[in-house]
């Protein structure tokens, strides 16, 4: 049956205690689940994931997840900013907005994801950690530092 009624706003359903990754750039939610590291052994509570919901912001779509009674440490931060350059973090404690912020991407990642060459010196089992220049945030590529391959494909080469 058709009627017509618009869907103007999808919820998901409140928290009350956990994180809320909102503005996540529009397809990379299952991409930051794969950061997250959630299991069926290691979770105990309830996450639910928005895919391409409307955006106030100036992209018309995002993603977003709410995960319950968990908080996110700065490696794990660092990487969604790496393929999610825009993306708020908010910690909800008792239904409220506890602390809110934008994730930071800086000009030089170390050690988040590696080189795309097989043959960079980082990739040949030497002492030296992946280090990368970002030369674009829309899309996100990186260079790296040492044998100036463009990385693109940031979220399947992450560490
Ligand atoms: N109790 C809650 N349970 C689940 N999600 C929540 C809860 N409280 C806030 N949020 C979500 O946390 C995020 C930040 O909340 P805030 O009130 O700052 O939203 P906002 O005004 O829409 O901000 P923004 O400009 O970042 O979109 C939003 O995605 C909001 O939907
Ligand atoms: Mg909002
Ligand atoms: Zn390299």
């Amino acid at each position: 049956m058709q009627t017509n009624q618009t869907v103007k706003e999808i919820k998901l359903a409140p928290i009350r205690n956990g994180t809320v990754i909102d503005h996540i750039a529009c397809g990379q939610a299952l991409n930051v689940m794969k950061i997250l590291g959630v299991s069926e052994n290691n979770i105990d509570s309830c996450i639910s994931i928005g895919i391409h919901v409307p955006s106030t912001k100036e992209s018309k779509w995002k993603d977003l997840i709410k995960i319950e009674d968990r908080e996110l440490d700065s490696a794990t931060v660092d990487k969604i900013a790496l393929i999610a350059p825009d993306a708020t973090i908010s910690i909800i404690r008792d239904y409220y907005v506890a602390e809110k912020y934008t994730v930071h991407l800086d000009d030089h990642v170390s050690g988040l994801a590696r080189c795309s060459n097989p043959n960079c010196i980082t990739n040949k089992g030497e002492p030296v950690a992946p280090e990368f220049t970002v030369v674009s945030r829309h899309p996100i590529q990186l260079r790296c530092c040492y044998c100036d391959r463009i990385l693109t494909n940031v979220s399947d080469n992450l560490l």
